[in-house]
């Protein structure tokens, strides 16, 4: 895709979603692959090189909860693990909040991103500083009680018994981050389905599209009338449902595209014009 077209189509995208009143943005695990992350799928993807968990994983939990704990917090957990395996470990605990973060920092801050639904665990729009994020496969950094859904930082998090009950309630604790086989936690769940039936933009961010629900959040918002762009150097199963097509990186792409937005408001505030000419 050359410059021109590419700035074309950030200008639509920008015109779009400065009109809009309720923005959303879904993001996949391209959106943190400029922090150093591997993706799960396509070229270099941690599962295209491992394969994918045990689809009983959160069975397998359920089965021997002690067992999952002793395997977590073994010191020498990262040697027994494969290479691959442990290399994405250490990535994701070494890894930076990208431009492409930070990017949607100033989105929110300039009251234009209502909420980030984000399939990633890294818990970087956090870090970078986006407020409202709903962390549709958790987070990394918590643990969560799976019957009364209370979250506790890991650092701070005292262990005492194995496995661990929960403070609040006597539950059962494990790793925020949600299994193969297990449920969307029904809090989180509800708050994205809010989030996409509500918006009447979305921003579909370094993600291939096929894992639900979330797979399913652009097609929701597309068929209530929302714009859709999806930011990607690839086509997936749901370019063939937005409105805009930009192939790129997010961490390229994102910044010129709420820059835009930004001056967008600035001109329109000096002088009083309907900004976008494209
Ligand atoms: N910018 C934008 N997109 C990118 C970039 C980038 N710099 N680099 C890669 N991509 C795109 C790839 O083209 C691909 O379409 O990001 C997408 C990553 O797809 P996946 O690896 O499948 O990640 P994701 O869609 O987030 O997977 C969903 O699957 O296994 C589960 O829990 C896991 O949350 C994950 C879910």
């Amino acid at each position: 895709m050359t410059t021109d077209k590419i700035n074309k189509l950030i200008d639509i995208a920008a015109e779009k979603i400065y009109e809009a009143s309720h923005v959303v943005a879904l993001v996949g695990a391209g959106m943190s692959a400029e922090s150093g992350i591997p993706t799960y799928r396509g070229s270099g993807g941690i599962w295209t090189k491992i394969g994918e968990p045990d689809p009983r994983s959160f069975q397998n939990f359920m089965n021997d909860p002690k067992l999952w704990w002793e395997r977590m917090l073994n010191p020498d957990r990262v040697n027994v693990e494969s290479p691959e395996r442990a290399k994405f470990t250490k990535a994701l605990a070494e890894a930076k909040p990208n431009p492409g973060h930070f990017a949607l920092v100033e989105l929110e801050k300039i009251g234009k991103l209502d909420t980030i639904i984000t399939q990633n665990v890294d818990g970087l729009h956090r870090i970078a500083g986006n407020n409202n994020v709903a962390e549709i496969h958790g987070n990394r950094n918590y643990y969560r009680c799976l019957d009364c859904s209370s979250r506790f930082l890991r650092d701070e998090f005292m262990i005492i018994d194995i496995p661990p009950k929960c403070p609040n309630c006597q539950g059962m604790i494990k790793g925020d981050g949600v299994m193969f086989g297990e449920p969307i936690p029904s809090d989180v769940l509800a708050r994205c389905i809010t989030a996409a039936q509500n918006c009447d933009a979305m921003l579909v961010l370094g993600t291939s599209g096929t894992v639900y629900p979330a797979a399913s959040f652009p097609t929701e918002a597309y068929m209530n009338g929302a714009y859709i762009v999806e930011i990607n150097p690839e086509r997936t199963p749901i370019s063939d449902v937005v409105t805009t097509q930009i192939a790129g990186a997010t961490g390229d792409i994102l910044p010129l595209l709420v820059a835009k937005i930004q001056d967008g408001i600035i001109i329109s505030y000096l002088f009083g014009t309907k900004y976008y000419g494209v």
